[in-house]
């Protein structure tokens, strides 16, 4: 997907993929994970979603990654704080409280940007992005994820569509994260249209 084409959505408010609540997956799922309260997490294509206020309630700093200057002013203004972006070399920051967004392109940062980190959080990321995108996506993480890195990550499966979102079967997420991660799959729920919700957990190897 172009840059220009999320920019649009966020200009014109075209995001359906927000939610106002919390994910029950990541409420259900996280403490699956094992990860230590206070851990750093990584959150891709982020958005400007609550659930990582949740992250951080439950004791993680948490790092976001998001292309639109929008969504991560949003993030802060909606959650009761004006946060003062600092330029960088690959595009901006906000910091308050233990939340870093940065407003960059995700495949243009490495673990050198967002810390160590002991777990990722995908909901809807990975389902954003068309097929090549969705191969470069899966490699970055493979090259700068650590071992031991735990991942939930959430998709979508439904018949035939164009996307954004994508539909990404489970064949397809261990083809493109096997080797290197270690894939289960969690849970699965019906949501509207034919779709279904599928919750997984990796563990780069
Ligand atoms: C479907 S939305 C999901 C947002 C969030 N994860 C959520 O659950 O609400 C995908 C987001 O990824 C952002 N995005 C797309 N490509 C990106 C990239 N290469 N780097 C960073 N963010 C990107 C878009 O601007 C959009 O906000």
């Amino acid at each position: 997907m172009e840059h220009a084409f999320w920019h649009a959505r966020w200009q014109e408010g075209r995001i359906g993929f927000h939610q106002a609540d919390i994910n029950l997956w990541l409420r259900q799922y996280w403490s699956r994970l094992g990860v230590s309260g206070d851990a750093r997490v990584l959150v891709p294509l982020c958005g400007k979603s609550s659930d990582m206020l949740w992250l951080r309630e439950q004791g993680h700093p948490v790092v976001g990654v998001e292309l639109s200057d929008l969504a991560c002013r949003d993030f802060f203004v909606e959650h009761g704080t004006q946060v003062t972006p600092v330029a960088v070399p690959e595009g901006h920051t906000r910091e308050r409280d233990g939340i870093t967004l940065w407003c960059a392109d995700f495949l243009e940062l490495g673990a050198e940007h967002w810390g160590e980190v002991a777990a990722v959080y995908d909901r809807a990321a990975l389902i954003a992005l068309p097929p090549p995108m969705r191969r470069s996506y899966a490699a970055h993480l493979r090259r700068q994820l650590s071992s031991g890195v735990e991942m939930l990550l959430v998709t979508l499966e439904f018949p035939g569509g164009e996307g954004p979102p994508f539909s990404v079967t489970e064949a397809e997420v261990r083809q493109l994260f096997e080797p290197g991660f270690t894939v289960v799959r969690l849970d699965q729920a019906e949501v509207e249209n034919e779709r279904r919700e599928v919750v997984y957990h990796l563990t780069r190897q």
